[in-house]
């Protein structure tokens, strides 16, 4: 059993949760900060423009019904604004043209006959329109002021001042509430970034153990996530690679000791031998001779299979030739050639039918392996007097290379293994043919090297069939 260390996998300050965490936070602030800001601002501007608004029309009103009565007078002034009705301001200042207060609406501080030294009056009478509002201690004040004109001149000044409430007290309580709001959204907002930046490290730091614990070579352990979302996923794809890596690992060894026993064999026989050659003096020169032929023998064997093995590794390594159009005609041709010989000596009959035109793409020494090993087999597997058919054909998307021999076959349950390595059907009689039970796993390897199949089944009237199919080179393919 397999237990998982609990210790932390690394410094919290580069934890993925922190920095979850904190750019949440973050952003959250961000919203929290905008929202206390932008529509207070944007309510504040709105009742600033309304009171302009209002306070322009009033002043335009009073200032019309001055302007009617020329140069001003108190006395005039007076009569002039109490036939106004009530505008509901704090205090309404009339000024001649010194800026001497004509007429005043404060009952605190009467300033009528005084000078106004405001620096709105003395714009005003420069000619300007002044308007400006501030909300402050919950009250909006707003100051404005505008020339009153008689024919093109300016003979005075209306000036009003409003202190309001109602609207101040509605924008700060939006405010306080907002305030409120955004300290529950913060603080829930904290612990939801902890809770959920936990739940998700947790399940990181699961995976990571696992993968301690797969790299020691454990490849038995089981990584369970809960949910499904893309953590799960994740566990799930690292359970099957552990499993592929569980297979691998097996593979490799069971070939380590297969091929250690392949060479042990014939390691073993030359020993034998060349040990009663040196320990039997009175030995005859003939029996001699037979020993040492065997000890020959036993190392072209160990030639083949080191050859063999060679070729597995060239198969599975990197570094290799990068692929050309081959002519397969050609290829089998060679075979052929060679295996004839084989072929007479086993009083075996070779009997083929090759298309022109079938091109792959491929190393030629890679396809020379299958096509040797195949027909190679279906001569050694055979009795004297058997036949060999080798036929080589192409459709519009493959080329289809063909042997069928009426040979000894393949048990039906020996099928899925004679692609494996070291898989012999009857040992001693591949051991006589001098086989090491690694040709099929090198076609199988080489034919999926080029996107190619490899199929074997029985011979209709006894004997084996294999298929090999390759993509047709049609040009253009290179990598
Ligand atoms: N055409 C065939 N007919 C009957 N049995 C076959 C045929 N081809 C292969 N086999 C069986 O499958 C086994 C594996 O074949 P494979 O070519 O991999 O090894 P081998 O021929 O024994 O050795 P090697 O090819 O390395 O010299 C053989 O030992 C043989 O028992
Ligand atoms: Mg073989």
């Amino acid at each position: 059993m397999v237990t998982i260390s609990k210790t932390k996998v690394f410094d919290i300050r580069n934890s993925i949760q922190l920095k979850f965490a904190a750019n949440y936070v973050a952003l959250i602030v961000l919203l929290l900060v905008l929202m206390n800001t932008y529509p207070i601002s944007m309510s504040r501007n709105l009742a600033f423009t309304s009171k302009m608004k209002t306070m322009e029309d009033q002043a335009g009103i009073i200032s019309a019904s001055l302007s009617e009565i020329g140069p001003l007078s108190a006395d005039e002034v007076s009569k002039a604004m109490s036939s106004l009705e009530d505008m509901n301001l704090t205090r309404i200042i009339i000024t001649d043209t010194d800026a001497k207060i004509l007429f005043d609406t404060s009952e605190t501080e009467n300033n009528a006959g005084k000078y106004a030294i405001f620096s709105e009056i003395s714009k005003a009478l420069n000619g300007m329109d002044v308007f400006y509002s501030v909300l402050k201690n919950n009250a909006i004040m707003s100051r404005l002021a505008m020339p009153v004109q008689y024919k093109g001149t300016t003979i005075g000044t209306v000036y009003l001042y409003d202190y309001e409430t109602e609207q101040a007290t509605l924008i700060s309580n939006i405010q306080k509430n907002m305030m409120r709001i955004s300290y529950v959204v913060f603080a829930s907002s904290i612990l939801l970034a902890l809770i959920f930046s936990r739940a998700v490290t947790k399940r990181i730091n699961s995976i990571l153990s696992a993968i301690k614990v797969v790299k020691e070579g454990s490849y038995d352990y089981k990584l369970t996530l809960k949910g499904k979302d893309e953590l799960t996923q994740l566990g799930n794809e690292f359970n099957r690679m552990a499993e592929r890596l569980k297979t691998t690992d097996e593979m490799r060894r069971r070939f380590v000791s297969d091929a250690s026993h392949e060479l042990k064999t014939p390691l073993a026989a030359i020993k034998l031998l060349s040990d009663s050659i040196v320990q039997n003096e009175n030995m005859d020169v003939e029996t001699t001779r037979d020993f040492v032929k065997d000890i020959g023998r036993e190392a072209d064997r160990l030639v083949k299979i080191t050859e063999d093995l060679l070729s597995i590794s060239r198969l599975e390594g990197e570094t290799r030739t990068k692929p050309y159009k081959v002519d397969m005609k050609n290829v089998v041709f060679k075979a052929l050639s060679i295996l004839t010989v084989l072929a007479k000596n086993s009083e075996i009959t070779i009997q083929f039918e090759l298309e022109d035109g079938c091109f792959v793409l491929a190393v030629e020494d890679d396809l020379h392996q299958i096509v040797f090993n195949l027909i190679e087999n279906a001569i050694k597997y055979n009795e004297a007097g058997g036949q060999v058919f080798v036929f080589l054909r192409k459709d519009d998307e493959k080329v289809v290379f063909i042997t069928e021999d009426t040979g000894v076959g393949i048990p039906p349950e020996d099928m899925p293994f004679i692609f494996d390595r070291f898989y012999r059907v009857d040992k001693a009689r591949s051991r006589e043919a001098g086989g090491s039970g690694l040709g099929l796993s090198i076609v199988s390897d080489a034919a999926k090297r080029y996107g190619g199949t490899v199929e074997v089944s029985a011979r209709e009237g006894g004997g084996s069939r294999f298929v090999t199919t390759f993509p047709i080179y049609k040009g253009g393919q290179e990598l």
